[in-house]
């Protein structure tokens, strides 16, 4: 997808407003001061004392900030917007910053529903903005690591996410029908697409909830997705596991014909027996910190970022389509749930422009919208190599 372009860079900072300034836009806030590329010039948040006392808070208590966006964008010439609020606040805040001008790195989830990621994906293309997501936990180098590992290891078989913790959080994530599938399992979802460079066919997933967990929905799952290629993905985790507990990252292991590797989220991966990494270590920031460098690089120099709002829609989808397969006990195929949420898009979409975009899809084969590529015959799926 093309976008406009920026010229950005240490000797040229991106001027940014952070808008969302809870938990995460605090590290947002601490990110976007501490990169040389980039200055922030204003914070927005609905509750505006949040937003006051997050500048005092950063140290910098003469900070413009504000309760919306479009007056702060044109008091503080911003030239783009971090969006970190909460997931429902996705879509309009992020519609709204790309149509006055403004490229969006926005927290995951690209948007609360599949039906929106697709509206904000179109609205990219649209208004001719850049929208990128950052799913922090893609950088990281040792998944990276672990995908040049993966690439030494011939076909690859099956993929495992072992995912197991017990955090007490209270609030909402206590009260929502599917807390770990829906807020936790597109980190690991996204990084098994990234370390495959393969795209999901079908899931089917079980999601229940043990007799002493402390949520009200279900705080365990275990999924079974389809990849491209025919590559089984295992994701099983659990949110009331006490004891033993994985990284926040999870547990890896990926069984090729050559060997299989491993990975505990933390530490080296390795695999067995050893294969020499045939690609350059990465060596940029980390987490949140790589994502806005993969921003302002992609602004520069109008390359499309890993995590583009297309690109990045199918980690949502394989959430919806987990959380489907629960609901309905049966396996449910990816573009079935593409279809739905596309139809979905184009009926609720109030914008023309974008409306436009979403009705030149072809509803049949929306992954292909989202890859960018002309329609190919189904069968095609199961035969594509990996790709990288
Ligand atoms: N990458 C990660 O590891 C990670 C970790 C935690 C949270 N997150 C994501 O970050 C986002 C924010 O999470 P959080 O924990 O900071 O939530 P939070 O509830 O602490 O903060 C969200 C803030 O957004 C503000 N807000 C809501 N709607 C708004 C609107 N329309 N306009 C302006 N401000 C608005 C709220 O007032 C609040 O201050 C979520 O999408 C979450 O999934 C990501």
């Amino acid at each position: 997808m093309t976008h406009a372009r920026i010229d950005c860079g240490p000797r040229s900072p991106l001027r940014l407003i952070v808008v969302g300034s809870g938990r995460m836009g605090r590290a947002w806030l601490r990110a976007v001061t501490d990169a040389p590329e980039t200055e922030l010039v204003g914070i927005v948040d609905l509750d505006a004392e949040a937003a006051r006392q997050a500048a005092a808070d950063l140290g910098r208590p003469d900070l413009p900030t504000a309760a919306a966006l479009p007056a702060l964008a044109e008091r503080t010439g911003a030239q783009a917007v971090v969006n970190v609020t909460t997931p429902v606040a996705h879509h309009p805040v992020t519609t709204e910053a790309l149509f006055a001008g403004l490229p969006v790195l926005g927290e995951k989830p690209i948007a609360d529903t599949l039906a929106r990621a697709l509206s904000l994906a179109a609205a990219a293309e649209a208004s001719g903005q850049l929208f990128m997501v950052s799913q922090s936990r893609r950088w990281n180098p040792r998944l990276f690591a672990l995908r040049d590992l993966l690439s030494g290891l011939g076909a690859i078989g099956t993929l495992t996410t072992e995912f197991y913790k017990a955090p007490h959080f209270g609030g909402f994530r206590e009260e929502m029908a599917h807390p770990l599938l829906v807020d936790m399992a597109i980190h690991a979802f996204d990084s098994a697409r990234f370390l495959l460079g393969a795209e999901p066919v079908s899931v089917y997933c079980e999601a229940f909830n043990p007799p002493w967990s402390w949520y009200d929905g279900d705080a365990s799952a275990c999924a079974t997705f389809e990849m491209e290629a025919g590559t089984r993905y295992l994701y099983h985790g659990s949110w009331c596991a006490p004891g033993a507990e994985t990284s926040w990252n999870g547990s890896w292991r990926a069984s090729g014909e050559k060997g299989t590797a491993q990975w505990d989220g933390e530490s080296e991966p390795v695999a067995d027996p050893d294969v020499t990494s045939r690609e350059a270590a990465y060596d940029g920031p980390a987490e949140i910190a790589g994502a806005l460098h993969a921003f302002v690089e992609a602004l520069r120099t109008g390359g499309t970022p890993m995590g583009e709002a297309h690109e990045n829609a199918m980690s949502l989808a394989m959430v919806e389509a987990a959380v489907e397969s629960a609901r309905t006990e049966r396996r449910v195929s990816v573009d079935s749930v593409l279809e739905r949420a596309h139809a979905r898009a184009v009926a609720d979409e109030r914008r023309p422009g974008v409306r436009a975009v979403l009705s030149a899809w072809d509803s049949d084969s929306v992954r292909e919208a989202l890859a960018g590529r002309d329609p190919a015959p189904a069968s095609a799926l199961s035969r594509t190599p990996p790709t990288r």
